[in-house]
This record gives C-alpha cells, sequence and structure tokens, in this order.
C-alpha cells in the first residue's frame, strides 16, 4: 500500500516537473515554419511621403537648376536621389498632405519662369514658386525608381482638373492634355498608377462627413480613366487613428470597382498639445511614444474587420498613407515647417510598426511613411550642400530584406518592458522568406534597459548560418548630426548562434536586428 502510494506521488511530482519544464520551454522557444506563407509583404508597404511643406521639396529634394553649387540632375539632388536609391523605395507620395488639396497641377507645368506664385497655407504661409512640378515630380521618381503616387485636388480643385491630369500624364494618343505634355518635353506618359483621391477629407482636406465625401469620390473616379498602360489603383482618403465609421461608410457606400484602396493615418504623438522634443526626452515620453506606435495593431486589425466584413477576398487595400512619430519643431525652426531631429526612439517606432505591417500584409499593402526629407520622422535630412541619413532611414534598409518576400508568421514572447504599472510586450519580431529561400527575421527589443534572451526553432528546412546586422546606440536619444553623421549606423550583428535549427540571440536593450538564416 506504502509503495502503491509513494509510486503514484513520484508519478504526479514527475508530471508536474514535466508539465513546468516543458511550458517553460514553450514559453521560450518559438517556432517559425518556413514552409507556411500566406501573404506576401508588398513591397509598397515600404513608401515614403514627399509634401511641399518646409524643407522636404525646396532644399531637400529640389535646389534648382542654377545658383547652386549643390550636384543635381534637373535641379534634384543628387546625394538624396542616391541614399534613396540604396533605400529601394518603391513609391512616393506627393504633393501632399494638406497642401494637396490646395494644389492646382496646371500651375507647376510649362516654363518656369510663367508659372504662377501662391500661398502655402497649410505650411508656414510661405510662397509657393511652382517651381517643382509634376515633370519635376515624375522624372525625379523615374530617378529614385520608384513609383509615383500622385495626391488629387479635391478640396479645393475640381472634377475636371483631376480628370485632365490622369490624361496629362498618362494618355499616349492625341488629346489636349497629351499635346500639351509633349510641348512642355515630354514625350511619353509616365503612366502613373497610384491616386489619392484628395487627402484626409474630413479635416484639411474639406472637414467633409465620411458619407458626403464617398459620394464625391464616386463622382470624381467616374471621370478618371484607365489608359492601356495604366491601369489605375484608386485610393480613398481614410480614417484618422482610430474613426471606423469612415472605412465602414468607404466599404460600404462605394462601389468596389470604383475602389483599390482605403487610407489610413496614424501618428505616434503623445499628445497633440504636448508633443515634446525630438532629442530630449523622458523614459516615461519614450515609453508613451511606443504606445502610440503599437496601438497600430489594434487600428489595422479593428478596420481591417470592417474591410473583410464587405470585402471577404481582400481585394481592396488599406494603405496606411502617412505613419511615424510627430514631435516639437528642433528649436529655433519655423513651427509650420515640422523639421525634427530622429534618434533610437524613431528606430525602435519604425521598426516596429514594420513588424506590424508584415503581420497584416493580406491586407496592408502599401504605406506611406511621413515625410523623406526634412520633415517629421524624415530618412534623410538637409542643410545647404550637407545630407545625413537617419536612425529611421538604416531601419528601413536594413528591412528591405523582407521587400515582396513570403511572409512567415512568427509570435515571440519575450516578456514585458516595464514602466511604473504599465508595459508593453517587450519584443517586435517577424519575418519573411524571399525568393532565393533566404530567411529574414527582424527583431525590436523595445526595453530601453533590458536585454532580452530569444530562441526560435526554425522549421521547414535544413538551416545552418545566420548572419545579421544590428542598429543600437549607448542612449535613446542618440542621433545623427551635420557635425558626426555616422553616430548612429548598423554593424554586423555577433550575438546569434544557430545549432540544429534552433536560432538562439541576445538581443541588447533599445535595439533593431535584422538576421538572414539559410
Ligand atoms: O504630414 C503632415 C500632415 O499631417 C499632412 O499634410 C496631413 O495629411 C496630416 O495631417
Amino acid at each position: 500500500m506504502t509503495i502503491k502510494i509513494r509510486l503514484i506521488k513520484s508519478t504526479v511530482i514527475s508530471a508536474v516537473f514535466f508539465l513546468c519544464f516543458a511550458q517553460t520551454n514553450a514559453q521560450n522557444t518559438s517556432v517559425l515554419n518556413t514552409d507556411m506563407s500566406q501573404s506576401i509583404i508588398d513591397k509598397h508597404i515600404y513608401g515614403h511621403f514627399s509634401e511641399h511643406l518646409g524643407r522636404c521639396i525646396y532644399g531637400g529634394f529640389y535646389v534648382g537648376e542654377s545658383n547652386t553649387k549643390i550636384p543635381n540632375t534637373e535641379g534634384v539632388r543628387k546625394d538624396v536621389v542616391e541614399a534613396l536609391k540604396k533605400l529601394k523605395v518603391p513609391n512616393l507620395r506627393w504633393p501632399g498632405g494638406c497642401f494637396a488639396d490646395t494644389y492646382h497641377w496646371k500651375d507647376g507645368v510649362g516654363p518656369k519662369a510663367k508659372r504662377p506664385t501662391i500661398v502655402n497655407t497649410w505650411w508656414g504661409g510661405v510662397t509657393e514658386d511652382n517651381s517643382f512640378g509634376t515633370h519635376d515630380f515624375l522624372n525625379m521618381c523615374e530617378l529614385i525608381g520608384a513609383e509615383p503616387y500622385l495626391s488629387g485636388n479635391v478640396g479645393s480643385g475640381t472634377v475636371q482638373e483631376l480628370s485632365e491630369w490622369v490624361q496629362y500624364v498618362n494618355f499616349e494618343g492625341v488629346s489636349p492634355m497629351s499635346n500639351w505634355r509633349k510641348e512642355n518635353g515630354r514625350d511619353k506618359p509616365w503612366n502613373v498608377k497610384f491616386w489619392g483621391i484628395g487627402n484626409e477629407a474630413w479635416g484639411c482636406g474639406g472637414n467633409m462627413v465620411a458619407e458626403y465625401y464617398a459620394n464625391i469620390y464616386r463622382q470624381y473616379t467616374t471621370f478618371m480613366s484607365n489608359s492601356e498602360k495604366a491601369k489605375l489603383f484608386r485610393i480613398a482618403s481614410g480614417a484618422n487613428s482610430g474613426d471606423y465609421h469612415w472605412t465602414e461608410v468607404m466599404m460600404r457606400d462605394i462601389p468596389h470597382t470604383m475602389l483599390e484602396g482605403i487610407a489610413l493615418h496614424h501618428y505616434s504623438v503623445i499628445d497633440w498639445g504636448k508633443k515634446g522634443s525630438a532629442t530630449d526626452f523622458s523614459e516615461q515620453q519614450y515609453f508613451q511614444t511606443m504606445q502610440r506606435a503599437l496601438k497600430m495593431d489594434e487600428l489595422i486589425t479593428k478596420h481591417a474587420t470592417i474591410m473583410d466584413k464587405y470585402d471577404p477576398e481582400k481585394k481592396v487595400a488599406l494603405v496606411v498613407d502617412e505613419w511615424g512619430g510627430w514631435y516639437d519643431v528642433e528649436p529655433g525652426t519655423n513651427p509650420g515647417f515640422l523639421f525634427q531631429q530622429n534618434t533610437i526612439r524613431d528606430a525602435i517606432l519604425a521598426g516596429a510598426t514594420l513588424n506590424i505591417f508584415h503581420k497584416h500584409s493580406d491586407r496592408v499593402r502599401m504605406a506611406n511613411l511621413a515625410q523623406t526629407v526634412n520633415v517629421l520622422q524624415a530618412v534623410v535630412l538637409t542643410d545647404e550642400e550637407k545630407m545625413i541619413v537617419t536612425p529611421t532611414y538604416h531601419v528601413m534598409e536594413m528591412y528591405n530584406v523582407h521587400q515582396d518576400a513570403n511572409y512567415l508568421p512568427l509570435s515571440i514572447s519575450g516578456g514585458d518592458y516595464v514602466f511604473g504599472t504599465d508595459k508593453l510586450p517587450a519584443i517586435s519580431a517577424s519575418a519573411s522568406k524571399d525568393k532565393a529561400g533566404l530567411v529574414h527575421v527582424s527583431l525590436v527589443n523595445i526595453d530601453p534597459k533590458n536585454s532580452k534572451e530569444i530562441a526560435i526553432e526554425i522549421r521547414g528546412g535544413k538551416y545552418t548560418t545566420v548572419t545579421g546586422r544590428i542598429l543600437t546606440s549607448a542612449k535613446l536619444q542618440d542621433h545623427n548630426t551635420f557635425e558626426k553623421p555616422d553616430s548612429v549606423k548598423p554593424i554586423p550583428f555577433k550575438q546569434a548562434s544557430l545549432v540544429s535549427n534552433v536560432l538562439k540571440v541576445t538581443l541588447p536593450a533599445h535595439s533593431v536586428v535584422v538576421l538572414e538564416v539559410k
């Protein structure tokens, strides 16, 4: 009897021990199936945004052809073009933003000396001389190798104006607009596919209610013609962050034969009245920025759920065509120019956001970081003839291996990043397999104080080698300056090993790592 009880007791103890041990393992070792992919990470989620705002276009992309020593191609800076080519920018949105709904494209074509000037009422009230217009932008996209994404003026333009813009840039045959394009020096059309039908129609684009805008959208798109080489990808002005009613109305009231995408704008801003400095911030502000950034997952999930109801086949894309961090402008700069520095905080924000886009790649098929040069979460900063790239640039460059690769679901439990009584998941991760069979894993340790140990069992093939790069720095606030342009840059990563298909990684605090496994 005693022996029997002892036997049961020891069996129970062993079972409990086994369960605990198994659970510990399960918690620490994630699984990555490299042969199970259900969606492609569309390269267009790596898009950028360039508005006539502050020094994004003038001084940033464009310095004009005369009176400058800065090397340029038809007025477009060569250094910026080279930097963006390395980034593999897939698409570039222009001319706004809020500016788009004040922009009359005909002001920006033809001889530059004859172009009218206007006032940029949204951004600093400065004079806009229209020297950078349609030809300049579309030719610049060709230099960069990016597809253009034109934002049409719906707020203060006309149906005819937008319809003629489409004809001007896309029609090959004889027509008033294509003839005018030819007279202005461009024979072949540019075949622009991506078109935004207004911007933030609920706000600077006309303060419309969703139901009214949906009708306006139907009217405008009716007169935008496809051409032989450019089937239009029409994007409805989308919701502001958590305005789910907006998405519901777009999906309900616009026939899906007239709609390829719906936009969504979400900025990681702590408080619109108290945004805080881009470089001089506390851990609390860092935590709040990351809270806002990670909110993107919930926003996409909820907007996508509404879209699923009307479009279970996921034909209509969710296009996050404005995202990024938004802080106070740099001291002494024009408040209307939105010029801010860019730190490790922004690198973490970018990495975590891109991981979220990857996770939702079945629905999110396009996105645009705001904005490319000298504005908000820029990848490039310029000062006269000097140019530097930011920590965000490096993340976008490290991550571009995911462009058009097969998304591989990956969920890692790396514990929490605890701040006071609040917490966030410490690790953000995603993975993909490219056409050559290389597996890329991107990992972000959001925790600013603690390193994290991660183990991933890789299934679906034999993998023997791991290499990678890391972006981090001593402090979250570290950034590049014109004096020290390389303070923050990626370096080879040595803290990863791959033995018997198990990938083990030690992720330093506040770091972004991209690994290649083969
Ligand atoms: O990116 C700056 C501004 O933010 C854009 O012009 C507008 O669309 C948004 O509100």
